[in-house]
């Protein structure tokens, strides 16, 4: 079979710095002054961070609490500029620390309407750990405290990140060519 577009990151550069970002984001909550008593509690963002997430918090202490939250902001290659399903996230987050997980930050809109989201919802402390961060189309400054890697501005699918639901199940990050947009 052959793939679209061409190979920007291999699954072993991908694992490599996975394995990277769970001892900088470990060290960060050991300190005492970060964590107090409370644990740590991640919020993947379904889908597009459903590998980045497993592979990650595998790697962080046993006590770390995961939940999920669907939220969706982009239509076929390009973002609509408004994020769906955040109405619909509840859940106690009094006093927690957060940490809010996703695959790639783009314009910004969907990890700024999130953090509003789970500040309303009582977090004492939230964080932001991204696979990716695309500069070029940023609306909203969005501090992501860890990011993967900086890449270009073109549209990327694999580890997670879709076309259409398509392509997700890749073990590597491929950029699709703009040529066929
Ligand atoms: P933002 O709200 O524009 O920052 O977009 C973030 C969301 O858009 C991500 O969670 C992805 O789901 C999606 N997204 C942005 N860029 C890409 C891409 O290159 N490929 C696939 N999904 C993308
Ligand atoms: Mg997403």
């Amino acid at each position: 079979m052959s793939l679209p577009g061409k190979r920007l990151l291999s699954a072993t550069t991908i694992k490599n710095r996975v394995e990277e970002l769970a001892g900088e984001i470990t060290a960060h909550y050991n300190a005492p002054s970060n964590l107090p008593s409370a644990g740590l509690t991640v919020v993947g963002l379904m889908n597009g961070s459903i590998f980045f997430l497993v592979d990650l918090v595998r790697q962080l202490p046993p006590q770390t609490a995961v939940e999920t939250w669907r939220v969706a902001s982009y239509e076929g290659r390009s973002s609509t500029g408004k994020v769906s399903g955040l109405d619909h996230l509840t859940g106690d987050y009094k006093g927690k620390h957060v940490l809010i997980v996703d695959d790639i930050l783009d314009t910004g809109v969907t990890l700024s309407e999130v953090k509003i989201r789970v500040k309303e919802l009582g977090a004492k402390s939230i964080k932001v750990c991204v696979l990716l961060s695309k500069k070029k189309k940023r609306a909203r400054q969005v501090k992501a405290h860890w990011v993967g890697f900086d890449i270009e501005d073109s549209f990327v699918i694999g580890y997670g990140l879709d076309l259409n639901d398509a392509y997700r199940t890749l073990a590597e990050i491929r950029v699709l060519d703009d040529s066929k947009q």
